[in-house]
């Protein structure tokens, strides 16, 4: 039987027109066969408060946690937001790295950084690196998804309109597939 490779995908923009999200949306066309790419909802995730945390861990936060667990590889796409991730995007990953066990803990993962500017959200995309280094996630080095000048990539419907950026999402689905079947192998 051949085995699925099961990705769940994390949007750190609520927006609903967001150009992360079209991003990820686009990337799910170009999935092969044997693999499954989930975007997650992480809306309903409330501001991190220890007191909150410390009555129960919300339930959005349970059932994401229990997502990412069963997953084999995830990717994120964020806005750059004053150079780092976007605020919601850093609440969750501070809501999941409270979970025990911890829910990305040896993950394979990618990152998609989409940004109106020329630098398509480079500070951010090594920034989630960096946050993600004690949390023991295990990025892909290349292609590095840089979507500069993201309004001129997608049409209003969110539609990608940009082969270029196509190739790199499609090189970035493929070879998160080789890496976690390195990683989870
Ligand atoms: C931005 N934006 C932005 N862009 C960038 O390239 N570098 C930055 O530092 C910032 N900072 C920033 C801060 C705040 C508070 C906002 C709201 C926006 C622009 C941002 O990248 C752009 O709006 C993206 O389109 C947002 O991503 P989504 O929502 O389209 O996925």
């Amino acid at each position: 039987m051949t085995k699925v490779t099961k990705i769940v995908a994390i949007s750190g923009s609520l927006r609903k027109a967001s150009y992360n999200t079209a991003a990820i949306k686009a990337a799910m066309t170009f999935a092969p066969e044997n693999c499954e790419i989930e975007l997650l909802e992480i809306s309903k995730i409330p501001l991190y408060d220890q007191e909150l945390a410390d009555s129960g861990t919300p339930e959005a936060v349970l059932t994401l946690a229990k997502k990412i667990h069963a997953a084999d590889a995830i990717i994120f796409a964020t806005p750059e937001y004053n150079y780092s991730i976007s605020g919601v995007l850093k609440n969750t990953i501070d809501w999941l790295s409270r979970q025990q066990p911890q829910p990305f803990e040896g993950k394979p993962a990618a990152i998609i950084t989409a940004s109106m500017s020329f630098l398509g959200g480079a500070r951010a995309h090594y920034h989630l690196r960096q946050i993600m280094i004690y949390l023991d996630v295990h990025f892909i080095n290349k292609p590095e998804v840089m979507i500069a000048s993201a309004h001129e990539k997608f049409d209003n419907n969110g539609q990608l309109t940009d082969n270029m950026t196509g190739e790199f999402l499609q090189q970035l689905v493929s070879a998160l597939v080789t890496w976690s079947d390195k990683i989870n192998s």
